[in-house]
């Protein structure tokens, strides 16, 4: 099949490659002259393990293109996925400019029946704006197509090529059908394409994520209970994970969730609630907890040193919102190092893939480290914000001998307790005893 993905962003990049890998012709369309001039030359601008070698091959066998030419984009595709940007405006609800904007340019346009497929995530109510925006300034028939993505970050290949379940929100009997072939090698293993009416697929994106967010929010209310009455988290998780009712995954406590989904689309659920008059009421909690969650390891700091943090000097290991990713965005890792400033504390830090990101943003305030152990030479704790997978089983050798004081502040619960007590560390982790 030949599609046009319009924005190459995260999404539209996965998209676009993992559509080319399936053997479709694909054509990725950016205002952005200098990123697609770039991506012609075989450079991916971002980075996503996995990706890189489809992007190659694809490329190389001629099925993935770029332009920024709308038009020729259009011109042969049947399907056009619109994954461009839905920043949260002033109000906390998404703004819908640019996928406005890109569906008046289509308009004008095409010639012939086309498949618009909404990929970013949209408020409900949104393919229905784009159909009066196409309406509009268009006679040619054409599908407006829900399509939300459920692909994380770090491992968004593997969620692209194997979903859990296809959405499809559209009563176009022709996209339908479209919609279904694209994706049939996708769900060879049987998973469901669930097909529905725009606005309950606009809504299930919102749902999913809203969800997982309160399984965090909870989890970590509950990690803060642990604490006060001498419980241990990780031990409640896997009781009440073995429970198939509730499930394994997405029970970790921690700092709180960040990353550029999770705070915008809880913000912007609870807002179109609001808007159609319903007090979301457990989603204003979750986000209350979150802000409380990403302040809580500071906190934890503060106790320690009885609230004079002047002139101290922390290690932080790990800067990105997650692991596997150089993504920085909402990191709970930002409004942990702002407040440790704030408090006249100086700071070293390491991550494996974030720090270019990191020092556009922070710049010279704090020191970049050449590795891990550089960055904890002289500190007086370490602070333990990503769980990568480097910093599970550290050379504890290089960490007695190089850190000032044996103090570990842990926000993601990497290490034994018992084997931290024993080997002389005052080490403090979320949920779990001190
Ligand atoms: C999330 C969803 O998981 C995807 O399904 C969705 O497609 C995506 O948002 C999106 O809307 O585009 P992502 O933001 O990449 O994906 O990251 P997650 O792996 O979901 O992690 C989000 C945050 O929750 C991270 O800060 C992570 O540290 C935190 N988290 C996750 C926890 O604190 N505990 C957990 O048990 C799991």
């Amino acid at each position: 099949m030949k599609i046009a993905v319009v924005g190459t962003g995260y999404v539209g990049l996965v998209t676009g490659t993992c559509l080319a890998e399936t053997g479709n012709q694909v054509i990725c369309v950016d205002i952005n002259e200098k990123k697609v001039k770039m991506m012609q030359e075989g450079k991916l601008p971002i980075y996503e393990p996995g990706l890189e070698l489809l992007f190659t091959r694809n490329i190389n066998q001629g099925r993935l293109h770029f332009t920024s030419n709308l038009a020729a984009a259009l011109e042969e595709s049947k399907i056009i996925f619109l994954a461009l940007p839905t920043p949260p405006g002033g109000d906390g609800a998404a703004d819908l400019s640019y996928v406005l904007g890109a569906a008046k340019d289509i308009a004008g346009l095409i010639k012939e029946y086309k498949v618009i497929v909404t990929k970013s995530t949209v408020p409900v109510g949104t393919a229905d704006k784009i159909t009066a925006v196409l309406q509009e300034h268009t006679n040619i028939e054409f599908a407006v197509v829900s399509n939300p993505e459920f692909l994380r970050e770090g491992v968004a290949v593997e969620d692209f090529m194997k979903p859990d379940r296809i959405v499809i929100g559209t009563l176009d009997e022709r996209a339908r059908k479209l919609m279904g072939e694209l994706y049939a090698p996708y769900v060879r293993q049987g998973n469901p394409v669930i097909f529905m009416d725009q606005r309950s697929s606009e809504l299930t994106k919102y749902a999913a994520n809203s969800f997982l967010a309160t399984k965090i929010s909870f989890m970590n209310e509950i990690a803060n209970l642990c604490e006060l009455v001498g419980a241990d988290v990780d031990m409640v998780r896997r009781g009440i994970g073995a429970d198939n009712r509730i499930g394994r995954r997405f029970l970790f406590s921690g700092i709180g969730y960040g990353g550029s989904c999770f705070p915008k689309d809880v913000q912007a659920l609870a807002k179109s609630a609001k808007e159609n008059n319903y007090d979301f009421k457990i989603l204003n909690a979750v986000m209350d907890v979150n802000d409380i969650q990403r302040a809580i390891l500071v906190e934890k700091v503060k106790n320690y040193y009885k609230g004079d943090l002047k002139g101290k000097k922390f290690a932080i290991w790990g800067l990105a919102f997650k692991p596997e990713t150089d993504d920085i965005r909402e990191a709970p890792a930002l409004y942990i190092i702002d407040k440790l400033l704030n408090e006249g504390a100086v700071l070293s830090v390491f991550d494996p893939e974030a720090m270019e990101n990191v020092k556009g943003v922070v710049g010279d305030k704090i020191y970049y480290a050449n590795n891990q152990y550089d960055a904890i030479e002289g500190a007086d704790a370490l602070l333990i914000l990503t769980e990568w997978s480097v910093f599970r089983t550290p050379d504890f050798e290089q960490l007695d001998a190089k850190l000032k004081a044996k103090v570990i502040f842990d926000g993601r619960n990497l290490y034994d307790i018992q084997k931290m007590i024993d080997c002389g560390y005052y080490y403090n982790s979320i949920g779990r005893k001190v």
